[in-house]
């Protein structure tokens, strides 16, 4: 495959976005970028600091001063704060709770598109997110949106947790995600949307190799 395009994921909690953008942007040699592990280690920071984190100007003063880096390694994409690595941290549930807050604002927002539009300026870039195909890199050449049912989507969290020997309510969970999807979805800006030009593909019965050869398809009559 010769021309390096850009792939937008986006789609709602648990729809398998990351997973399947791992594994296209490794078939491709491409770059794998996860936009909600940067709100994610916002949030932790700001929860690090006590932060109000209804007050816009805490964030935005915060996020000015903080390097998020996000780097590949054998055991998947890790995650750094000024050199601090917090890949597991980012996942406790008081952020996961908090973080659809934390992006909800604008100029948060605006911050971490700036710095996510620089990580894709040359292109060969999978992301995946809330809002990459109708802001971040709204040219890309494929646009993809996931989505499968809430109870599909709770219990895949609910049996990952299982896997790695967590606590997991999947009633809990169930409750978590449908708050995340409408907190995500009805906020003023960059709402949770499907692009008008992204392909959607309701991934509830289908297994990750088959998400994978759809979009390797749409990918591949690109070139
Ligand atoms: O992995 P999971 O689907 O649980 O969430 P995530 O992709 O890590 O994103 C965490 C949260 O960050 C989302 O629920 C959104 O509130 C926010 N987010 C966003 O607003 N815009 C993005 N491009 C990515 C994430
Ligand atoms: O990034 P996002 O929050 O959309 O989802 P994820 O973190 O990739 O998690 C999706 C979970 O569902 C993972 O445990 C996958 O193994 C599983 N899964 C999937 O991703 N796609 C399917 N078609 C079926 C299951």
């Amino acid at each position: 495959m010769s021309k390096k395009i850009s792939i937008a994921i986006d789609g709602p909690a648990a729809a398998g976005k990351s997973t399947v953008a791992k594994i296209i942007a490794e078939k491709l040699s491409y770059i794998y970028i996860d936009t909600g592990a940067m709100y994610r280690a916002l949030t932790y920071k700001a929860i690090q600091e006590s932060l109000d984190l209804e007050c816009e100007e805490q964030l935005i003063n915060t996020l000015q001063i903080i390097e998020i880096e996000l780097k590949p390694s054998e055991n998947g994409q890790l995650v750094f704060i000024n050199q601090e690595n917090i890949t597991d941290k980012i996942r406790d549930q008081d952020v996961t709770s908090a973080v659809s807050i934390v992006a909800k604002h604008r100029k948060v927002r605006e911050e971490m598109v700036r710095r996510q539009q620089n990580f894709a300026k040359n292109g060969g870039v999978v992301m995946d997110g809330r809002d990459i195909g109708t802001h971040v890199i709204p040219h890309a050449e494929v646009k993809i949106f996931l989505l499968a049912s809430v109870d599909e989507r709770a219990l895949r969290r609910h049996e990952e947790n299982t896997a790695k020997g967590y606590n997991s309510n999947l009633e809990k969970l169930k409750e978590e995600i449908a708050l995340r999807d409408k907190l995500d979805s009805e906020r003023e800006v960059a709402p949770l949307k499907k692009a008008v030009d992204a392909i959607e593909i309701d991934t509830t019965s289908l297994s990750i190799q088959e998400v994978v050869s759809r979009i390797m398809e749409i990918v591949e009559g690109k070139n």
